[in-house]
Formats: structure tokens, sequence, C-alpha cells
């Protein structure tokens, strides 16, 4: 399940070959059921993640697979129309792809999005969850392998691996749209079941406020390689056992594009303010 590095570079290089005036600062990975929240970017260009080598299409409803070159706010984006998960049994060269893009163009800035399981007693379908750390219980993690020394140390250090900066802009934008927002820890397992409720008890003991199946690779493999991260989980559900019934893919994406105008508010509101964050110099944070 190794990240192939030669895969890793075919894929920057189909991409600049067929992109060579790219020159990205920020980047955005849409979860489960948050496409319709990006329609305000202005597209360039779009690949199908089916022809970029080594990313491959994806395999989950909900998840388009198409890398769009655009712009907001003045702001070159890299916009990752749906994801890799590891549960899809490709390998982490499919995960890491588009992180390996967005720092091989330049990207500074990267907004991860995902739909999560509540797991806090106050975190209701529809709200949504400012990742400020996270949990990883996949038991797995994509720098297992050889050390590539472009990713970054050996032994990254993850004590702030979501930007409190930009964590903390996001909380400016809830306030200002008048949106309640939680701050919490995410735990990632590695799916595609849902968790029976003995697991969902288990997470919620060992302090993680949503789950889900994503993110935390990708959260990562940024930060390793020097992206400054914001995460969002949209609460598409309460987790099992919270949950007043069975869980379906489905419910998750309707609940998701129920919340889409208030996705798609904070999103814009956040790219507005990026050229302010990619401008400044500021100590680190
Ligand atoms: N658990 C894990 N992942 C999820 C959930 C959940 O309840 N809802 C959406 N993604």
């Amino acid at each position: 399940m190794m990240m192939d590095k030669h895969q890793l570079a075919r894929a920057a290089e189909y991409v600049r070959q067929h992109w060579p005036m790219a020159k990205p600062r920020a980047g955005l990975i849409l979860g489960s059921g948050w496409d319709m929240a990006a329609d305000f970017f202005h597209k360039r260009a779009t690949l199908s993640y089916a022809v970029i080598p080594g990313l491959g299409a994806s395999t989950v409803a909900g998840h388009s697979g198409q890398l769009h070159w655009c712009e907001a706010a003045g702001v070159e984006t890299f916009l990752f129309h749906g994801r890799r998960h590891f549960y899809e049994g490709a390998d982490w060269t499919a995960v890491a792809t588009p992180v390996y893009l967005m720092k091989q163009f330049g990207v500074k800035v990267l907004m991860l999005t995902n739909a999560a399981g509540g797991l806090h007693e106050n975190l209701d379908a529809g709200d949504l969850m400012v990742i400020a750390d996270h949990i990883n219980l996949m038991a797995d993690n994509p720098f297992i392998g050889p050390h590539d020394p472009a990713w970054g140390p050996r032994f990254p250090d993850l004590s702030q691996v979501y930007c409190p900066r930009l964590g903390n802009r996001l909380e400016r934008i809830f306030q200002a749209l008048e949106l309640p927002f939680r701050s919490g820890v995410y735990a990632a397992v590695t799916g595609p079941v849902f968790e029976t409720p003995a697991e969902v008890r288990m997470l919620r003991a060992l302090g993680a406020d949503a789950v889900g199946m994503s993110t935390v690779p990708e959260a990562v493999l940024a930060h390793s390689a020097g992206i400054r991260l914001a995460a969002l989980a949209c609460i598409a559900n309460r987790a099992a056992g919270l949950h007043p019934r069975e869980l379906t893919h489905e419910d998750v994406i309707a609940t998701t594009q129920a919340a889409l105008p208030r996705l798609r508010g904070v999103l814009e509101n956040f790219w507005k303010e990026l050229p302010d964050e990619l401008t400044a110099t500021h100590p680190p944070a």
C-alpha cells in the first residue's frame, strides 16, 4: 500500500504538460456531498481523475473525480472535485496524488472538507465543525515505506496540523454569517462500514467529536510538505447508536446537500479573505 514516488512524479508531469501556466496558491478537496458548495469558482480547465497517472477515477457515489484549475477572489486554485479514499482499496498513491500535485505546483493553503458522523452531543446533522485536531485510527499511514525527503522529515511533527490562524479566520466567518459552529477533534477510521454503537461510545471516550473515513491522510501529507491547512466537516448524521435509524451513504449526501448554502457561504468568504493570508508574512503560528 506504499506511495509510489515515480507514479506521483508522472502525475505531476502529466498535469504540467497540460497546464504549463498553472500557478495555484490554494487548494480545495471536496468531500461527500460538497460538490455544489464550490460553484462560485471560475473554471479555466478541467482534467478527469481517470486520465491522471496514479490517481484514477473515484469509485464512490457523490465524488465526481475532476481536477479543476480555477480561480476565486483572484486566488488561483486547484479544486479537487471528489476524493480517493483508503477504503477504495487503491493504494496510498491515489490518496496522496492531489496533495503531491498541490505541493509541486506551489500551493500554500489547502482546505479539506468532508462529511462526518457527529459524536459530540451538540453536533447534529447539518452542523459544521472546524477540525482543530485529529485522531488517526486507520492503523495505517501514507508515510510508511522508504523515506522521501520531498515530503519533509522522516518523523513529521504533528503538534499543530491544522493552522490556528486559518481556524480563527473560519470561526470569524461563521460568526459574521451568524452560523453556529464548533471546533473539534476528527477521528479517522478506514470504513467503509459505519461504526457500531460500541465503537461510537469508544470514540467519544477517546475525545473525538466527529468520525469519518478520510481527511487525515491528506492532512498529514500536506502538513509535512509545508502546506497550511484548514479543514471543515459537515456533520451528515449523528453517529451509530445516536442516530434514529440505519445509516446510509444516500442520507449522508442528502444531509450535506441540504446544508449547501451554508457550506458555500463559508467557502466563498474564506476565499475572499485568502489574498491576505497569502501575502501577509506572519510568524509561525
Ligand atoms: N461514520 C463514519 N463516516 C461517516 C459517517 C459516520 O457516521 N457519516 C458520514 N461519514
